[in-house]
């Protein structure tokens, strides 16, 4: 990046949150930032077991901590891992996102060598699932 290129400002949370994930089965560490709608950025990062279904995703944990501290809405998402191309949400967080974000809002998914892919929450997940399919005319 050059010098009059400035950083997105979720990165640096993102990929400081991504260093404290536990990953000893996948070794594959992933962090994640997103910016409630207060403006309050919240991290997570991907923190497995043993029991292998029981790990959670990065995404989950930035959600959760959202979550418990009380806000419902999020505008703005990054995600981080060291991987070739930028590393795309699993199906679930897909959903997890969708469940907190408009479909418009941005989310970038990054590569610890600083590539980086722009999409939203309604390209990441066409035809989600939502509360208007449990109703009835
Ligand atoms: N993982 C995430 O945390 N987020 C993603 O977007 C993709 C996958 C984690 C789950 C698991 O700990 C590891 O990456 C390998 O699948």
């Amino acid at each position: 990046m050059s010098a009059s290129e400035t950083a997105h400002p979720l990165r640096d949370p993102a990929a400081k949150v991504r260093e404290n994930a536990h990953a000893p089965y996948s070794n594959f560490k992933v962090g994640a930032a997103i910016r409630a709608k207060s403006g309050t950025v919240y991290v997570g990062c991907n923190v497995e077991n043993v029991a292998y279904p029981e790990g959670t995703c990065a995404e989950a944990g930035a959600i959760a901590a959202m979550v418990a501290a009380g806000e419902k809405e999020l505008i703005e998402a990054y995600v981080i891992a060291d991987c070739p191309s930028p590393v795309p949400p699993c199906g679930g967080c897909r959903q997890k996102l969708k469940e907190f974000g408009a479909t418009d809002v941005a989310v970038t998914l990054a590569t610890t060598d600083g590539v980086e892919f722009k999409t939203t929450i309604g390209d990441l997940l066409p035809g989600a699932f939502d509360a208007g399919h449990m109703e009835r005319s």
